[in-house]
């Protein structure tokens, strides 16, 4: 093990180089301009785990490749199926990023490129870690299963059919991902819960054509108008999402979970300053880290209709839109939630003007089992490689394939998110902090040292 660190300590430059090859390829998943990018991202990390020794091949999908790989010659130890993606967000504004988003450099520390923290970053760490494992030792002390995907970011629409008709092969005793965060610099984060996801798109429809606001308002109901009613309605003043039976589901909060979340080192003066608003707003009755990580929102993602050009046009829109979204907590469903949300939107509707909703991909809540040996086993693995003692955090985000997982594999999944939260995910200029990339792959070869050791 001390061999594996040290190896760890002594390759940092080509650790480096081999994050910058890979973001270098501008892996966008949601661009059908990139299908041949994607291709390159998955034949890549195929040829590195080919080069490190583990068996692997490419798994074509409808959509993108998943890339596969198994070693399994630890003889009596667990299995660990590891999972990260290879795609990234689109880049857009382009003109807000410092440096090209695919032309990795390095600042103050941290690596500046587009998915260098989501998730190539991250997912690399166990990658390199297996690498010197077997470079040091000549083997692993645990069983790997590697699934790495190219569609997360589009909400994993094959592999979750992929991991359901695969529960042999992806036969595990824990699953590990390293696609979230610390909750600060300097403070190592397990986390154990993750939100769910459920997303939709109004089009609100009134006149047959563009109107001249003149001639026309006063007289029918603008599209415009009705959408910002009907979103003024899904919430009340509380602050409370107003879609029936929206809360139905959702797991109350303990006095144990809620004395946690209140200890955390957060300062809402703080956050409000960090993002330059002059007060913060959510739920009432709940605290911020517990609106953000374990209650469910309702967000307008973006809404248009009518004319947004350059001066003034007077005109009554024929149509307006909105994408809204809902991140959801155990035990909501997301298909539930769509449904609600469609029901309510038509309710709210104003007379005089037609709903359409149409659904986007979405995801299930997770919330592991803290008391797992194996998140256990990534707890200590951060403290040993960050020095410092881990926490256990619930995340705000979704990776909507952690609880298929969970759920057909039937083990734990450990959340060893690498990150920090000021990362930028998903913005311009987003980073992977360097510290946290060679440490990080410490974190993961100890984590492969501790769960070996424990039962299969
Ligand atoms: N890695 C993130 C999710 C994340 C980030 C979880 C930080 C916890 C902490 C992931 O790539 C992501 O962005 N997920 C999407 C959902 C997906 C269906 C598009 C999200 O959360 O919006
Ligand atoms: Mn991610
Ligand atoms: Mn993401």
């Amino acid at each position: 093990m001390d061999k594996v660190i040290e190896q760890i300590q002594q390759s940092r430059e080509s650790h480096e180089a081999a994050l910058f090859d890979l973001l270098r390829i501008p892996s966008v998943s949601s661009d059908p301009a990139h299908r041949e990018d994607m291709e390159r991202a998955a034949a890549w990390l195929l040829k590195r785990l080919q080069d490190i020794g583990i068996r692997s091949e490419i798994i074509p999908t409808p959509g993108h490749s998943i890339v596969y790989g198994e070693y399994m010659q630890a003889e009596g130890a667990p299995t660990i199926l590891l999972y990260g993606h290879y795609d990234v967000q689109p880049v857009d504004p382009l003109n807000l990023w410092h440096t090209p988003p695919f032309e990795p450099e390095i600042r103050d520390g941290a690596v500046y490129a587009r998915g260098s923290s989501d998730d190539k970053g991250q997912l690399l760490t166990h990658v390199l870690a297996a690498a010197k494992w077997l470079e040091a030792e000549g083997s692993l002390p645990v069983n790997l299963k590697i699934v790495i995907e190219g569609e997360e970011e589009v909400g994993s629409p094959n592999l979750q059919p992929f991991v359901e008709a695969n529960k042999d092969k992806l036969s595990c005793d824990a699953v590990m991902v390293s696609d979230s965060a610390f909750f600060a610099r300097g403070v190592p984060s397990l986390v154990y819960g993750l939100r769910g996801l459920a997303y939709v798109e109004v089009i609100v429809r009134g006149p047959n054509r563009d109107l001249h606001s003149g001639l026309y308002g006063g007289a029918v109901c603008n599209p415009a108008d009705a959408l910002a009613r009907m979103i003024a309605g899904l919430h009340d003043k509380q602050r409370r999402v107003t879609v029936p039976g929206f809360y139905d589901k959702v797991r109350e909060l303990t006095q144990v979970e809620r004395d946690g979340f209140a200890a955390l080192p957060h300062d809402d003066t703080d956050y409000a300053a960090d993002l330059a608003v002059a007060s913060l707003e959510g739920e009432d009755g709940f605290t911020t880290i517990e609106r953000l990580t374990a209650r469910p929102t309702l967000e307008v993602n973006g809404m248009w209709g009518g004319f947004i050009g350059e001066g003034a046009k007077t005109v009554l829109p024929a149509e307006a839109g909105a994408k809204i979204s809902m991140r959801l907590v155990p035990d909501q469903d997301p298909d539930e939630a769509a449904d609600a949300i469609e029901k309510h939107l038509q309710a709210l509707a104003p007379a005089g003007v037609e709903v359409e909703v149409k659904r986007h991909h979405g995801g299930k809540p997770f919330l592991a089992d803290p008391d797992s040996p194996f998140v256990e086993a990534g707890k200590t693995a951060l403290e040993r490689a960050f020095g410092k003692e881990a926490i256990l955090i619930r995340g705000g985000g979704s990776i909507p394939v952690v609880e298929t997982f969970n759920a057909v594999l039937g083990v734990p999944a450990v959340l060893m998110g690498l990150g920090l939260p000021d990362d930028n995910l998903h913005s311009p200029n987003e980073k992977m902090d360097m510290e946290q990339f060679h440490k990080g792959i410490e974190a993961a070869a100890h984590f492969m040292a501790l769960a070996g050791a424990l039962r299969g």
